[in-house]
């Protein structure tokens, strides 16, 4: 156990943040699944079956400072280390929402959780990694934020996964060379609560495309912004 590495995924209780769990206990990756609601995480733990046994379920909750409190307190009793962090949770794809007339009260919550939700991530797991000199974050972004190719459309998702990027960038730039990679990938467009029924992409589909920022070299990139491992414009 105390060689195995260990990972952690907010949203990880349905949709691409579940695929994520699944493809990362299968690689063997004792498994952290954040869930709001715990008695939901227990149920999708349930429905992997045996690589259940391999994944603990926390409530976490990323828009409250005291639940990631205790879940960093969880992952340092526990195990005293982090080697993986994804930030999957993410609310409000406001296709609703025209920019001259969008509600920013909504558009501040949309920031809370998918800007602010992954920096107080980040600020509670990364001092695991960084003190270990090894790590990788998975910021999961989306080409709705790619500012060079933005749009109108869902005007408060899109401009929290620009932000997110942005956040990406500083992280990496503190984190490098000091072991720890952090990236932002799309997972593309795909088929959840979230993507809808339209959505062309697998939920594993978009877990792969995630995955592959988990499993890079120590020498693969950081501060970078993928799809299926190809680079994507800011
Ligand atoms: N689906 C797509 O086509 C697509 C495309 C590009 C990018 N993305 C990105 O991919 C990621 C996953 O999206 P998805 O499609 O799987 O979305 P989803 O089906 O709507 O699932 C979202 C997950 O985030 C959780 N969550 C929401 N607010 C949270 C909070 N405050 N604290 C902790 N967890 C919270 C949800 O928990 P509950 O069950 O409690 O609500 C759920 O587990 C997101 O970052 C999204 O922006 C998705």
């Amino acid at each position: 156990m105390v060689n195995q590495k260990i990972a952690l995924v907010t949203g990880g209780n349905r949709g691409i943040g579940l695929a994520c769990v699944r493809q990362l206990a299968q690689r063997g990756y004792q498994t952290i699944m954040g869930s709001r609601d715990l008695e939901l995480g227990r149920a999708a733990r349930i429905s992997l079956g045996p690589l259940g046994d391999n994944i603990d379920v926390i409530p976490l909750d990323i828009a409250n400072r005291k639940t990631i409190e205790d879940a960093r307190l969880f992952v340092m009793e526990q195990y005293g280390r982090l080697d993986i962090l994804i930030n999957n949770a993410a609310i409000h794809y406001d296709s609703w929402h025209n920019v001259v007339q969008a509600d920013l009260e909504e558009v501040a919550l949309t920031l809370d959780v998918n800007l602010l939700g992954p920096w107080r991530m980040a600020q509670a797991m990364m001092p695991f990694m960084l003190k270990a000199r090894s790590g990788r974050v998975v910021n999961v972004s989306s080409e709705a934020g790619s500012m060079a190719t933005m749009d109108a459309a869902a005007p408060g998702y899109g401009v929290s996964k620009a932000a997110l990027n942005a956040l990406t960038i500083k992280l990496a730039a503190f984190s490098r060379e000091k072991g720890v990679l952090v990236n932002a990938v799309c997972p593309g467009w795909v088929q959840t609560q979230m993507g809808g029924e339209s959505a062309p992409r697998s939920v594993e589909e978009g877990a792969a495309s995630i995955l592959w920022a988990v499993d890079l070299p120590d020498d693969g990139p950081s501060g970078g912004f993928f799809c299926d491992g190809k680079p994507l414009p800011w």
